[in-house]
């Protein structure tokens, strides 16, 4: 084996569960960005954590709001998937920009994308300073799906973003 750095690695493991992280923004509105780096913590009780980089926009609507919903996009927005990635919120109006139809769920003021297969609607519990990003550490709320939408990952890397089967 060759030594490697991290970054070649998370590359390697490519693909990569991809989420779309939704959180409120100060006007009422949704802000939306790509997060590769999510996981499943607990079942009972149901908890999941992600990993956002210190100077992100969401990092801290959720710091201070306490609310997220963590989507697993469809494919039918692959692109925008992407395209939220590439600009923060801070300045920008992503889902108008990259023209992203939303939908309500019970219980949030949150919206998510219309095109989505799975949404985890969660508190924050606690996050924790790691290196050059933030761990937010969730309670799950509840949890929402439409099997019809198919799941996309990151691919390359964090380059292309598409099912599991267009991947290759
Ligand atoms: C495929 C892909 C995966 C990404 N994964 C992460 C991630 O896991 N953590 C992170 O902090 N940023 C990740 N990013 C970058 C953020 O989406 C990007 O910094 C975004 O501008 C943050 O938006 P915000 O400032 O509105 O929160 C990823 C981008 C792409 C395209």
């Amino acid at each position: 084996m060759e030594t490697i750095n991290l970054p070649k690695a998370s590359a390697l493991t490519s693909p990569n569960p991809v989420t779309l992280v939704c959180t409120r923004k100060p006007d009422g509105s949704t802000n939306l960005a790509t997060v590769s780096w999510w996981t499943y913590l607990s079942f009972n009780p149901s908890m999941i954590a992600y990993a956002m980089a210190k100077t992100s926009f969401s990092g801290e609507m959720v710091r201070e709001n306490k609310k997220v919903i963590l989507t697993i996009p469809g494919a039918a927005i692959k692109e925008a998937v992407m395209g939220c990635g590439m600009s923060t919120g801070r300045n920008t109006d992503k889902i108008e920009k990259l023209g992203i139809e939303m939908q309500s769920v019970p219980g949030s003021d949150i919206q998510v994308p219309a095109h989505t297969r799975v949404a985890i609607q969660c508190t924050l519990k606690e996050f924790h300073e790691v290196g050059d990003h933030y761990l937010y550490i969730c309670d799950v709320e509840q949890v929402f799906a439409d099997e019809k939408e198919e799941a996309v990952f990151a691919w390359n890397g964090y380059a292309k973003i598409a099912t599991a089967k267009q991947g290759e």
